[in-house]
């Protein structure tokens, strides 16, 4: 408030004030942010932070969601040092991309995701908007089912599901409920826990699926599970909101880990895609990510396509371009694009090679545990069964360091750590 709105008494009593240093005081404490309660630290961060500390030479991370190579560091794709070095050498101005964001980059996104032969492409039917990667994607989409979906606003997500999708949907405005997912006996899916799920919810609920490598679970439906989570949700009018984090990242095949996002296009599905660009092209910090909407015509895309403007605006006004510009060269080149494709099916590679070996490791020291999942699961993740006391006994006494959910990053395992991290959770589990 400006000081010279304040009513005459206030005045005198902060004059007051100013001179009795107690009254200062109480006022400092009772300051505007006084009732602002400390909230919990991010529980990544804090493993981070517990890592970091740790002196121990041989310490291992395994909780950061983030690739690393052999030797345990970033890795930045050649293909995009490559796209990088073309976008400033062509010294292309810094001006403001439209509200949607760089076009060349979102066309070839729609292009990867759909795919070549997509139907919705053809007929000119998919609305889509640059976004500030997978989660900003995700919170347009929440912003957009909020204001517009005609029927009930709750989305259901599965349990166990990435740990930021409830706080990126509550924030949007929805409601969030859950659907069964895990199944802690078989350490895999609860496929007809899914299912009866599915068919209990009300006509027309949104439900959120992972499109592949579910995070924290690694644990995908098969393509034939996907065909009936199609016909169930088909049957009662659910609408799929796809969260696409990990395209190319599961199996080493981009077109393979579209399979179901592009199953329910051909089933006659309409509905919404979250994709990111931060696993499988490593521009993590680059923020690069696309929302899609799949309309029933091309003059519905257009409505869309003017609503998602109003909604973006206000939001952030237009996403940035260095990164979309670096993912544009790599999806639009084709020398480029087939050199990221083997970049990305290398990284998966490792990931698929470090399950093998941590599996391997662990039989081969006695563990009478089945490990079977741990190379049944795909992608970055590996839900390896510990429970939260033996998550931390691995890092108080072995210095491992994951989420206490017993979620381990495959990416995190090199040749060199995975005989110590395999007599860790022997230890551990026995
Ligand atoms: C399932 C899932 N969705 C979305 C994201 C969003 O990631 P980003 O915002 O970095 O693209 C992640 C990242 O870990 C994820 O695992």
């Amino acid at each position: 408030m400006l000081s010279t709105l304040r009513p005459a008494a206030t005045r005198a009593t902060l004059r007051q004030q100013a001179v009795n240093p107690q009254v200062v005081r109480l006022a400092a404490a009772a300051s505007t942010w006084a009732h602002v309660k400390e909230g919990p630290p991010d529980a990544i961060l804090g493993i981070t932070e517990a890592f970091k500390k740790d002196s121990f030479k041989e310490k291992i991370n395994l909780g950061v969601g983030a690739y690393r190579d052999d030797k345990g560091k970033p890795y930045v794709l050649p293909s995009v040092r490559t796209a990088e070095q073309k976008v400033v050498n062509s010294t292309m101005d810094k001006e403001y991309a439209g509200i949607t964001g760089v076009p060349s980059f979102t066309k070839a996104a729609a292009l990867l995701a759909y795919g070549p032969n997509s139907k919705p492409i053809a007929e000119d039917r998919v609305a889509i908007t640059q976004s500030i990667s997978g989660t900003g994607a995700l919170r347009i989409g929440g912003a957009f089912l909020q204001r517009w979906y005609p029927g009930s606003k709750t989305i259901y997500i599965p349990t166990p599901s990435w740990a930021n999708h409830k706080a990126v949907f509550s924030d949007s405005g929805l409601e969030v409920k859950q659907y069964k997912y895990y199944n802690k006996d078989t350490i895999g899916l609860d496929f007809d826990g899914m299912i009866s799920d599915l068919q209990s919810f009300p006509e027309g609920s949104i439900v959120l699926l992972h499109a592949c490598a579910h995070n924290p679970t690694g644990i995908d439906p098969t393509q034939e599970q996907w065909q009936q989570i199609a016909r169930v949700m088909k049957d009662k009018n659910h609408y799929p909101f796809f969260d696409m984090a990990y395209q190319g990242f599961a199996s080493g095949d981009t077109d393979k880990d579209a399979y179901a996002v592009r199953h329910f296009i051909e089933q006659g599905f309409g509905l919404v895609l979250a994709q990111s660009f931060a696993k499988n092209m490593g521009l993590y910090g680059e923020r690069v990510g696309a929302f899609s909407i799949v309309c029933d015509s091309a003059e519905e895309k257009k409505r869309v396509d003017s609503q998602i403007k109003i909604l973006v605006r206000p939001l952030y006004s237009n996403p940035p371009i260095h990164g979309a510009r670096i993912a544009s060269e790599i999806l639009n080149d084709q020398g480029l694009n087939k050199q990221w494709l083997g970049e990305v099916k290398g990284m998966a590679d490792r990931i698929i090679e470090m399950r093998a070996l941590l599996k391997k490791n662990l039989e081969d020291l006695g563990s009478k545990h089945n490990w079977n999942h741990i190379t049944d699961q795909i992608g970055m993740f590996a839900y390896t069964g510990l429970k939260p006391e033996q998550m931390d006994t691995l890092a108080k006494e072995h210095s491992v360091y994951a989420t206490k959910d017993g979620r381990i990053s495959v990416a995190g395992i090199t040749t060199d750590n995975v005989k110590r991290l395999a007599e860790a959770i022997y230890k551990v589990t026995g």
